[in-house]
């Protein structure tokens, strides 16, 4: 890569940390809407980023959260890369674990704490910056770039998917790059070839018409709670199968081969659930814990209410109960299918005299990417060019939903590139993402334009 590009990475690193801090201080919680005001500056933040580095970018009005898209294509003949990123964030909750505020970003042993730090904030920006120290320094860039920074990934993406359709004819390109996914382990950079999908829902079950006392009516009604929660424990049978029908019925099985490769990479079980606080593991039998994560189904419940949640005890027949439910899916599954066949298993499992009603929030397919095409190649280059060691070929657990999209709307696969490590607790309090890996994802993504660039040329 050209000197200067590297001279720039290395006498701008502190400028790259503070304007990482800058991004990290808006509350961008696309979930509250008493943060529409923060979505609309942090959006107006990344446009001026990009426009900084030289790229020319406007902000889309959506129904919901601004997209913020942008455009540098004067390498003619080159490749085309769609940057994907995400400027919402989770809710920073539970407030109180936070050993400092999750929107006033600190740095504690090399590591930058707040929320969004890892997820998608820091890993975005190294794109955004990988960028700009070529148009800095060169003047100009080896392959054009597209931009679409969202704010909606956190809440399912659901305005992403008009706009992408709308504007498919200009978004045309060859590859799309992502940096929201994970590193392998500390000191091992990974390439995500397939994310699972995810199905997300919200049932609440219905009874007496106000919450009633359990004493005089108990017994002779049902109890919304107790129904619900006899309905969940219906999902999993004793070896860990869910058994919403045809659930299992379309899953592309993982290859000898990648069973193989899954089991090579190091993993240390006990540590691993000693690092999430359990004394064993859990799961569908036969499968191992990596198997379980990144390639296998699941259900669970995220959040269960009702009743009385006060202080000591009540005594109560509540009148309702409500479960909020995701399933992760993979390869094969047909989230629209599945989320109708969740909706029937419970009306079948609902007992006599209660009434349910079922939301669907948002789905996503899961994904598999070919992994010998000539793009991986690239960024594999790219990758051990700015961590000094090749990256290993993951999967991964979470979702992204905008993959399955690009190569549905605009038939392109999607380059998995992550810099951060799932022990960034991401989603959880005290996020954070090492300031190492945020420098060596902007040299990462510098180097990753030239060598994307030999593709078409070589
Ligand atoms: N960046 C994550 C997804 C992720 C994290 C993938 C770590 C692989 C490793 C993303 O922001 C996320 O949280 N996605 C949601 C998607 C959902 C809200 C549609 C998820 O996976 O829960
Ligand atoms: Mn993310
Ligand atoms: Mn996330």
């Amino acid at each position: 890569m050209d000197s200067q590009v590297l001279a720039y990475l290395e006498e701008n690193q502190d400028q790259f940390v503070e304007d990482l801090k800058t991004y990290l201080r808006f509350p961008s919680v696309s979930a509250n809407s008493e943060h529409i005001p923060d979505m609309k500056q942090c959006a107006e933040f990344v446009r001026n980023q990009l426009v900084e580095a030289g790229v020319e970018t406007t902000i889309v009005e959506t129904p919901g959260h601004p997209i913020v898209y942008g455009r540098w294509d004067k390498a003619e003949g080159a490749p085309t890369v769609m940057v994907y990123g995400h400027y919402d964030v989770q809710p920073p909750d539970p407030l109180d674990q936070w050993v400092t505020p999750p929107f006033e970003p600190d740095v504690r042993n090399g590591q930058i704490y707040a929320r969004g730090a890892t997820d998608d904030k820091g890993q975005s920006l190294t794109h955004i910056i990988g960028v700009a120290a070529w148009l800095k320094t060169v003047g100009t860039l080896p392959v054009n770039v597209i931009f679409v920074i969202e704010g909606e990934e956190e809440v399912g993406s659901n305005n992403l998917d008009h706009f992408l359709e709308s504007h498919k004819t200009e978004l045309a390109c060859d590859i799309a790059v992502i940096s929201d996914t994970s590193q392998y382990a500390p000191g091992i950079p990974a390439i995500t070839y397939g994310l699972r999908g995810i199905m997300a829902c919200e049932i609440t079950v219905e009874g007496p018409s106000q919450d009633l006392h359990s004493g005089v009516f108990g017994g002779s009604i049902a109890n919304p709670v107790n129904a619900l929660a006899g309905m969940i424990g219906k999902l999993h049978n004793a070896e860990g199968r869910v058994q919403i029908p045809g659930f299992y019925d379309d899953i592309i099985p993982l290859t000898e081969e990648e069973c193989k490769q899954f089991a090579d990479l190091p993993f240390d079980e006990a540590a691993f659930m000693k690092e999430v606080g359990v004394s064993t593991g859990w799961g569908e039998a036969g499968f191992s814990t990596t198997e379980r994560r990144w390639a296998r189904p699941t259900c669970d419940v995220n959040g269960f209410f009702g009743g009385y949640q006060g202080e000591g005890p009540k005594t109560i027949i509540p009148a309702s109960a409500t479960a909020k439910i995701t399933c992760r899916l993979v390869p094969g599954q047909d989230h629209v299918q599945l989320t109708a066949a969740l909706n029937k298993f419970f009306k079948e499992n609902l007992p006599a005299g209660l009434r349910m009603t079922f939301t669907d929030y948002h789905g996503c397919p899961g994904l598999v990417f070919n992994t010998d095409s000539p793009y991986m190649t690239s960024a594999q280059k790219a990758i051990e060019a700015a961590f000094g060691t090749a990256p290993v070929m993951i999967r991964e657990g979470g979702s992204i939903p905008v993959g399955g999209t690009f190569k549905e709307i605009l038939g392109i696969d999607t380059l998995f590139l992550g810099w951060g490590l799932n022990t960034d607790n991401l989603h959880s309090p005290n996020e954070h993402f090492s300031l190492d890996s945020f420098q060596k994802g902007i040299a990462a993504s510098a180097h990753l334009w030239g060598e994307l660039a030999k593709i078409h040329s070589s």
